[in-house]
C-alpha cells in the first residue's frame, strides 16, 4: 500500500489536534500530515508545535485562516510544492466556529462569520486542494473510492439535521452554527456529485458531542474516543458512502 497524506484544518486544538496526533501515531504507511491553523506561532498552537517537533518528518504545520480565501490559496501553494505527483489523499475540513444563542439573540455578524468559516472556508479549501486530490486519485490508480485514495471529510454535526432539530433544539440553541452546518451538508452533497467522476469521495462526519472548547465541559466524549471512532469510520468508507452524513460510529444521520 502506498504511503498516504492527510490535511487537517483547525489542527491546533480540540478534535483537529487529536486527529493530527492519532493519524501521526497510528496510521501507516503515512507520508505527511499537513496540520493547518491560523496562528502557528501563537500560544494556542503550542501543543501542535510540540507534536510537530516530535514527528518532524511527518507533520508539517501550515498557516491557514479558513475565513480568508487568500490564506487558503497560499497554503495550497505551500502544500503543492511538497507533495508532487502523489498529491494529497485526505482533506479534513475540521475548523469551525460556533456562537451560542437563540434566534432573537443571534446577530447578523455572527451569522456572517459562521458562514465564512464553516461554509465558504470548506468550499475554497475543496477548490484549492482539488488538483492534489485528483493527483492522489490518479496516483492510486485502482478503481473505487476510499480515504486511502482521495477523499474530503467535511466535519458536520448532529445539530445540522433539520429532521432531528425538534429533539434537541432546547439544549443546543446555536442558530448561526446550525444553519451554517446545514449549508455545509448541501455543499458536501454538491461536491460529492461533482467530484465522483474524479473518484474523490466526499463525506460528512459528526464527531459526537465532544469535550472541547466548542463542545463544552458537559459533553459526553473526550476527543480521543471521538477521533478513534472517526478514523475507524474513515477506514471503512467506500463509494457507497459518497455524499453521506455519518456519525463517529458510522451510523447515518437523517438530513
Ligand atoms: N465538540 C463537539 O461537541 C462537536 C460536535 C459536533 C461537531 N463538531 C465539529 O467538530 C469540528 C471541531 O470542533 P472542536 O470541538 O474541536 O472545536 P474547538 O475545540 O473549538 O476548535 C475549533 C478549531 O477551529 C479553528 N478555527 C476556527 N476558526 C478558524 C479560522 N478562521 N481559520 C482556521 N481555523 C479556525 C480553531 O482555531 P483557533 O485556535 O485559531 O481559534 C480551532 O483549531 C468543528 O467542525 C465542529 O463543528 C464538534
Amino acid at each position: 500500500m502506498a504511503a498516504y497524506s492527510v490535511l487537517i484544518t483547525g489542527a491546533n486544538r480540540g478534535i483537529g489536534l487529536e486527529l493530527v496526533r492519532q493519524i501521526t501515531e497510528t496510521q501507516r504507511p503515512l507520508s505527511k500530515v499537513f496540520a493547518c491553523c491560523r496562528d502557528p506561532d501563537g500560544p494556542k498552537a503550542q501543543e501542535l508545535r510540540a507534536l510537530a517537533e516530535k514527528h518532524p518528518d511527518i507533520i508539517m504545520v501550515i498557516r491557514m485562516d479558513v475565513a480568508d480565501p487568500k490564506s487558503i490559496q497560499q497554503a495550497a501553494l505551500q502544500v503543492g510544492s511538497v507533495v508532487g505527483k502523489s498529491g494529497v489523499n485526505v482533506v479534513i475540513n475540521n475548523a469551525a466556529v460556533a456562537f451560542y444563542g437563540p434566534l432573537c439573540e443571534s446577530t447578523a455578524e455572527q451569522m456572517a462569520i459562521s458562514y465564512s468559516t464553516n461554509v465558504v472556508g470548506p468550499m475554497v479549501v475543496m477548490q484549492e486542494f482539488l488538483p492534489y486530490l485528483r493527483a492522489a486519485a490518479k496516483a492510486h490508480g485502482k478503481p473505487g473510492m476510499s480515504c486511502r485514495k482521495a477523499a474530503v471529510i467535511n466535519v458536520s454535526t448532529l445539530g445540522s439535521s433539520i429532521e432531528r432539530a425538534k429533539d434537541h433544539y432546547d439544549r443546543f440553541r446555536l442558530v448561526p452554527y446550525r444553519a451554517s452546518k446545514a449549508a455545509l451538508n448541501m455543499l458536501n452533497m454538491c461536491a460529492s456529485l461533482e467530484l465522483q467522476k474524479d473518484d474523490v469521495l466526499c463525506v460528512l462526519l459528526h464527531p459526537g458531542w465532544v469535550r472541547t472548547e466548542l463542545g463544552g465541559p458537559n459533553a459526553v466524549l473526550d476527543a480521543q474516543e471521538s477521533v478513534q471512532g472517526m478514523l475507524k469510520v474513515m477506514e471503512s468508507l467506500s463509494e457507497k458512502n459518497n455524499g453521506a452524513l455519518l456519525d463517529y460510529n458510522g451510523d447515518t444521520i437523517p438530513w
